[in-house]
């Protein structure tokens, strides 16, 4: 009986390093995304912004068209969370700096659309070479779904913005119904 306890004891002691959660990703890449992790807030911010602001200068459409660009920014940022935390990882919430407020045109507000998914897809791009220099194989594969993503974001304001160029002022207000129709 004795040694039988003994052994279930043994036995215990040798797995129980199996309830600790093994941390699969570095340091370094967990702070990279986290400050991922913050740039999407920001940008859910600066779409929520331009929302505001196309609703009040009456393009109804075009601001529900940001609004779910604004909803898909977050999501992005909880992926990337998701992805931490299922690596063994930890993330919090930090502090998102302020964004613009006011534009002209609905030309402009889609021209700083583009720019900003340009200045993204080379954030993204640059936390796949820390995931290249971790020779983290899981993360780069996590992050090859935003560098597709970042390409359709990119055509999808670009053919924005050259729809209204060409459209000229006359049918920003087909343009905006049209927009406001996004699923
Ligand atoms: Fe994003």
């Amino acid at each position: 009986m004795r040694f039988f306890l003994v052994h279930i004891l043994l036995l215990l002691f040798q797995n129980i390093h199996l309830l600790n959660i093994t941390t699969m990703i570095s340091e370094k890449l967990q702070n990279a995304i986290k400050e991922q992790i913050t740039a999407e807030m920001w940008s859910a911010n600066l779409y929520m912004s331009m929302s505001l602001y196309l609703k009040a200068e009456g393009f109804d459409g075009f601001a529900h068209w940001m609004k779910l660009q604004s909803q898909e920014e977050l999501e992005h940022a909880y992926t990337m969370a998701d992805y931490v935390i299922k690596r063994g990882g930890r993330v919090t919430v930090d502090k998102v700096d302020v964004v613009p407020t006011g534009w002209g045109s609905p030309l402009e507000v889609f021209e700083h659309v583009y720019q900003h998914e340009c200045h993204v897809s080379q954030l993204i791009d640059n936390l796949v070479d820390v995931a290249s220099a971790e020779k983290d194989k899981a993360t780069q594969d996590f992050l090859w779904s935003f560098v597709r993503e970042q390409v359709e974001e990119e055509a999808t304001a670009q053919g924005i913005v050259e729809r209204i160029r060409k459209m000229g002022d006359g049918a920003i207000c087909y343009l905006d119904g049209q927009l406001g129709q996004r699923k």
